[in-house]
Formats: C-alpha cells, structure tokens, sequence
C-alpha cells in the first residue's frame, strides 16, 4: 500500500513521470501524454507523446519508440510496454503494482491549495431557479472533490441581495404588512410589487427613495431588508437542505459584503489610471476586448448616477478573496452567458492589481437545462420551474419505481428510498453531461436503472451488498488487497485503481462528468468480471481475491457517489 499513500503516487502520474523521464535521457521534447487506453485489449494506458516528439527531432517515430522502450524504467509498474501504430505505446501494467494502489480511498493531494468556490449565488429578490440548481449542483460537487483532496475550501456564496429591485420590493412588502407569508412564494411577490411598480407613480416614487435610505443605511430600510434577505435564504438553505448541499448560512458574501469596498474600488481603478468617463459613466476600456468591429469595449464600474454594478461588486469580491482569504485558486460555477463579463473582470483585476500572480482566477461556465422542445426549460405555462417542485416530482416517481419493483415494501421504506433514488436522479443528470453544453432535461431517461444514470450505480451497489450478505462475508476479514488474475479481474483492478486520477481530473478542469463517466465504467466492468467470474462458489483462494475486489468496488462506487453528493442504499 505504500505507493499509493504517498499522496503523489497515482498511477498516471508515475507513468508519465516515467515516460517523461525517458524523453530528457534521450533529449526528446515535448509532453508524454499518458493517458487511459482507448482500446484495454492492447494495454491498460498509452503513451502518445513519442510521434510529436520526434517530428520535433525530424526523426523516424517508431525508431524513437523503441529508443524509448529501451531507455525506459517502468520496474515493478508496467509489466509490458509494446509499439503500436506508428509510434503510440501501449502500457499494461504489473498486477503487483495494480495490487498495491490503494483501492476505494481518495489520495491527498501533494500541493493542498486555498481554494475559493464561488457557486450556487441565487439572487435573493426572486425564487432559485433552474440555473443556480446547476451551479449548486456542480459547484458542491467540486468542493467536495477537493476537500476530500486536502484543500482548503472556502465556500463563496456571492448571492445577489443588493441593488435597484429591493427598493421596489420593501416598499411593497411596507404596504402588504411585514409578514412572512406575503414572501412565502417570491416568485409571486416579486410580480405584484413589480406590477405595482409600473402602474403607481407614488409607489415608484417610496421604491427610489427606499433605494436612497438603504444605500444610506437608514435603520428602518435596512431592518425591512434583513427581513426579506432571512426569509429568502430560508427557502434557499430548505433547498440545500433537500439536495444534501454542503452550503450553509455561514458560507454566504452576498453582494451587499462589498458595499462598502466599492468606492475604495473606483478610486484605485483611477490612481492606476485606468478609469475613463464615456458618456457620464466610469469605464475601463482594455485593449484585448474589441467589438467585432475592432471598438475597444467599456467594463462600466460607475453610473452617471453614480450606482455602482454587477462587476465593481467582482472587482471588490476579487481584492477581498486574493488578500484578505488569501485564495491561491478561485473557481466561479455561473452558467456561460457570463463568459465575458468574467473575462473582463478577472483582466481589470489584473491591471489594477486586485488579483496579484498568487492566484489563479477560473471560470467554470455551464449551459442551460433545455426542455423537450429545446427551448430553455419551462413549466407548460411557460413560467419559471420551481425547484422546490421539481424535487417533489423526482421523489414521487421514484417512489413510485421502487414500488413497482418492490411491491412488498412498506410506505415508509419506499418514501425513504425515493427520496435517496430521486434526489440522486436529478443531480446525477446534471452532473453527468458535460457542464459546458446545454443538456435536455427528461424524466424517462434519468430515473431509469439503465444507462449512465444514478439509479444504475446504486443499483449495482446493492447488488454487490447482497453478494456479501447472502456469503454472510465478514469484511473486516478480507485482506486490503489483492493480486487480480484473470482478464476480466485485471480489468476491474485497472479501473478500481484509477479513481485518484479521475478525481484529479475532476478538480482541476471543475467537471463532474469524469467522475460519473468513471462510476459508469467501473460499474460496466464489474458487471462483465460477475458474469465471467463466479464469486461465491469459487475455491478458496479464488473467492477470496474476487471478494476483494468487488468490496474495493463497493467502496469505489459508495465514496464516488458521496463525492457527486449522492448517496447509496442497502437494498432496492
Ligand atoms: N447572482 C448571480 C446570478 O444569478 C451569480 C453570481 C456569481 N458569482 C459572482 N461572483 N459573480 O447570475
């Protein structure tokens, strides 16, 4: 087990480390690229580094292949290395190598990093939607990852509680009286007062100067607004609560944080000589941003009016997470319609010297859940989907598949397991499609046992739970390890043995979809060593190490799912 508690010791690493250590002997340049292997019966990994580096040396690739090979110190990893096509390299690897990986367990990370994840952010005037249930989705999801990783994570939830639209809404919430019920459906008090607000000039009136004595932070406007601000996150924290979403009330730097910060803002984009007026408004205009037509492009940090936006809030949240948290990597999960406005920002950052070269700043953009008909997804009626209801339908048609599967099982325990099936259903659909495209959302598809979803992996998690309760196995008997054998054990090992790599994958691209598309092949290939492999009626030794192996699958599965935030059951 050593190799693999050495922190640094996962397997694509070493062999890159390897193969890389080759290429300098022979003074070959360029990447290894080590990667998985994309057809398993030639090799467990392959190396597709040698054909660029020797079009670089103006070499023959297949002749530097071999140089390679030879030169090459794999000891005790790979059993064999073979030449392949012109010049890949095909690596299996050593079974003693494979045993000793530590299955199951996450490996720390050797470089732990301060890492702010800046993800979920609903603005607070209106009920979550759609949008922010992806970036809770992912963004909890990669925290997790690099928790578990040894990072120290430091949850950002940049809400959106400030600005022109409260004015509006605590003078509403004035006159309908102050009480929770008026806001126990946002999405509907929000319309009225919006109503209210275009037909009343009045009410127009009360609304902007609420908007003046709360940016003045006159008592009265700020006791109404804490009002609506508490009552709003509640329902968000009910909606974590629900998803099993690691944020908390503790977790929220909401805009209004940096309320404070913005003049201070504006002043150092001015000493730096960045600010320009352009038709009355402070702007920064930075070369690398052009129009299709070649005009510079404005960042806007001040109105005429002298309110401040959406990006001087950024700015300010930037210069706090680079100097006051310390950040060394800051992760912003928004969907991809912010592109440029994070690309602007991060770039101001830079210039005015908000974000030194300590920190990395990263936006991890998502597309839209799509309905049916491909358009952004809606109810029938065409209004916003409320989460809340969304969940309830996940729970219920889960529930209702357990039942139907099991048809003895008590209301209780069908409520209980529809709503681990359900919930899990819905994140796993979101997780699994890679976050940058557009995804559409279908029921039928993602609370099925078949396919790429989460009812599939908990599914095969049971089954292997009930391997071990019908050989009444004590576990805590079973060796850690063992020495996989036959082809369709080796193939489950190799796999078993990658999860680090794909959790290090997963947490420096921020994508959840590697994870997932990992549970999906282990749970493919467990499936095929089942049906080729007899576990409990082997012969000793056999049984044994094929016990080994699916209980290392077992906790593979249950720690993988933990990590997407899903969890798994005894039975189904
Ligand atoms: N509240 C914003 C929205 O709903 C998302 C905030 C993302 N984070 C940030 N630092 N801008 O679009």
């Amino acid at each position: 087990r050593s190799i693999a508690s050495d922190g640094d010791r996962n397997q694509r690493p070493v062999l890159n480390d390897g193969q890389q250590a080759a290429f300098n002997t022979l003074g070959l340049v360029g990447p290894a690229l080590v990667q998985t292997s994309s057809r398993p019966e030639l090799g467990d990994y392959q190396a597709n580094g040698v054909m660029a580096a020797a079009k670089r040396a103006q070499r023959n690739p297949r002749e530097v292949a071999a140089e390679v090979i030879e030169v090459l110190d794999l000891k005790g990893i790979a059993s064999t290395v073979d030449i392949a096509g012109p010049g890949f390299l095909n690596i299996t690897l050593a079974a003693d190598f494979l045993a000793g990986v530590t299955a199951g367990e996450i490996t720390a990370s050797p470089a732990p990093q301060r890492v702010v994840v800046d993800y979920s952010a609903p603005n607070l005037a209106k009920e979550m939607h759609v949008g922010h249930l992806r970036s809770t989705i992912i963004g909890d999801c990669i925290v997790r990852v690099l928790e578990a990783q040894g990072h120290t994570v430091l949850r950002q939830n940049h809400v959106g509680d400030w600005g022109t639209q409260f004015g509006m809404l605590l003078t509403y919430l004035q006159d309908t009286g102050a009480n929770s019920d008026s806001l126990a459906y946002l999405e509907d008090f929000y319309r009225a007062a919006k109503t209210r607000f275009d037909e009343d000039e009045d009410f127009q009136q009360r609304a902007r100067q609420a908007v003046v004595d709360l940016q003045a932070g006159d008592a009265h406007a700020l006791d109404m607004w804490q009002h609506f601000i508490t009552v709003s996150m509640s329902h968000c924290q009910e909606i974590y609560d629900r998803l099993d979403v690691t944020l908390n009330p503790t977790h929220i730097q909401g805009e209004s944080a940096y309320n404070d910060a913005l003049p201070g803002i504006i002043q150092q984009l001015n000493d730096k000589g960045l600010l320009t007026q352009s038709e009355g408004a402070q702007c920064v205009f930075l070369e690398e941003f052009k129009t299709k037509k070649g005009e510079t492009l404005p960042v806007i940090v001040q109105k005429t009016d002298g309110g401040y936006l959406y990006a001087t809030t950024d700015l300010a949240a930037i210069a706090y997470r680079n100097k006051e948290l310390n950040a060394e990597r800051v992760l912003y999960f928004t969907d991809a319609r912010q592109a440029l406005h994070f690309k602007q920002i991060f770039a101001v950052a830079r210039a005015a010297g908000f974000a030194d070269s300590s920190i990395s700043l990263e936006h991890m953009p998502f597309g839209a859940m799509l309905g049916d008909d491909g358009k952004p997804f809606k109810t029938r009626a065409g209004t916003v989907v409320k989460l809340a209801e969304l969940l309830d339908e996940a729970e219920l048609r889960a529930t209702r598949l357990v039942s139907s599967k099991n048809p003895d099982l008590d209301d209780k325990t069908a409520a209980e397991l529809g709503h681990v099936i359900g919930i899990g259903a819905v994140k796993y659909a979101d997780l699994s499609k890679n976050r940058t495209s557009d995804y559409v959302f279908n029921w039928e598809q993602m609370i099925s046992f078949e396919g790429n979803t989460s009812p599939y992996l908990q599914y095969a998690y049971t089954r292997i739970a009930s391997i071990f309760a019908k050989g009444q196995i004590d576990l805590s008997t079973l060796p850690m390890q063992a020495i996989a054998v036959e082809e369709p054990e080796r193939r489950l090992a190799v796999m078993i043995a990658s999860f680090n790599d794909t959790l290090d994958a997963v947490a420096s691209e921020g994508m959840p979809h590697l994870l997932c598309g990992y549970l999906y092949e282990l749970a493919t290939r467990f499936t095929s060593f089942y049906e080729a492999c007899p576990i409990l009626t082997s012969s000793a030794d056999v049984r044994e190490r094929r016990l080994v192996l699916a209980k290392q699958t077992a906790d593979t599965l249950r720690n993988g799912l933990d990590l997407l935030g899903i969890g798994v059951v005894e039975q189904m």
